[in-house]
């Protein structure tokens, strides 16, 4: 379990920060921003192409990525929406980030209270399966379509980055499928390359990175 304490990015929407670790949960240039930007437009809506599709999560965390996802998600872009955590953020800490004024709160609430390691329809067209788990260990989901690669950063959780863990991540993923992630080290581009994925680096979110990765699995 990691102590956190709430913290405000460069476009107001609000973070965690793991005092143990000096890192935070999202790009303190903007939680909201990279969400949008990195996983729900460069990732899911690239993606979309209006059959039903898997998605899988490395790191639930706060739900700001999850939440984005449902606002755009719907019976014409329908999802699975499957989030891997190890440390469950409390419900005390999730009710003081201000996320209800930047997506539907009752959405919100609903996300917050589904239970762990079951599947539940949220609405229509968005299926959400929290599982509290260990993505370097337990077993993956298969059939995946599109993954939000959103670990602590290499240098603070190398284990979640290592070539072993990609090559199970890579056997979770369809053909067609897409990874991004806010890392564009060439250390990592080259290891997702090494195991046969297509890999890009495409804009950063504004105000943000300069590049992120976009990785495609042929
Ligand atoms: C960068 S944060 C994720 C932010 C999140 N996507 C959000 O929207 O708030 C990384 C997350 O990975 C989780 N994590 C760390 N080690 C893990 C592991 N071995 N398996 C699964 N999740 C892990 C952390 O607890 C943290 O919530």
């Amino acid at each position: 379990m990691h102590t956190v304490e709430i913290e405000h990015t460069a476009d107001g929407s609000a973070t965690l920060f793991v005092k143990e670790m000096d890192e935070h949960y999202h790009s303190v240039k903007g939680a909201l921003t990279e969400s949008n930007h990195i996983f729900r437009d460069s990732a899911f809506l690239y993606r979309a192409d209006g059959s039903p599709l898997r998605l899988l999560e490395v790191g639930f965390g706060t739900d700001l990525n999850a939440a984005v996802t449902a606002m755009v998600a719907d019976e014409n872009h329908p999802v699975h929406y499957i989030s891997l955590e190890k440390y469950p953020v409390q419900g005390e800490i999730l009710s003081q980030l201000g996320y209800e004024e930047l997506v539907d709160e009752g959405l919100l609430h609903k996300i917050h209270a589904a239970p762990w390691d079951v599947p539940v329809e949220i609405f229509p067209g968005f299926v959400l399966e929290k599982r509290q788990c260990d993505y370097t260990r337990d077993p993956l989901p298969e059939g995946i379509d599109v993954v939000y690669f959103d670990a602590f950063a290499p240098e603070k959780q190398p284990d979640m980055w290592t070539e072993g863990a990609f090559e199970r991540l890579v056997g979770a993923m369809s053909r067609g499928a897409v990874l991004t992630t806010y890392c564009s080290k060439g250390e990592i581009r080259r290891r997702l390359e090494s195991l046969g994925l297509r890999v890009e680096r495409i804009p950063g979110p504004p105000g943000g990175k300069r590049e992120i990765l976009r990785a495609t699995r042929l």
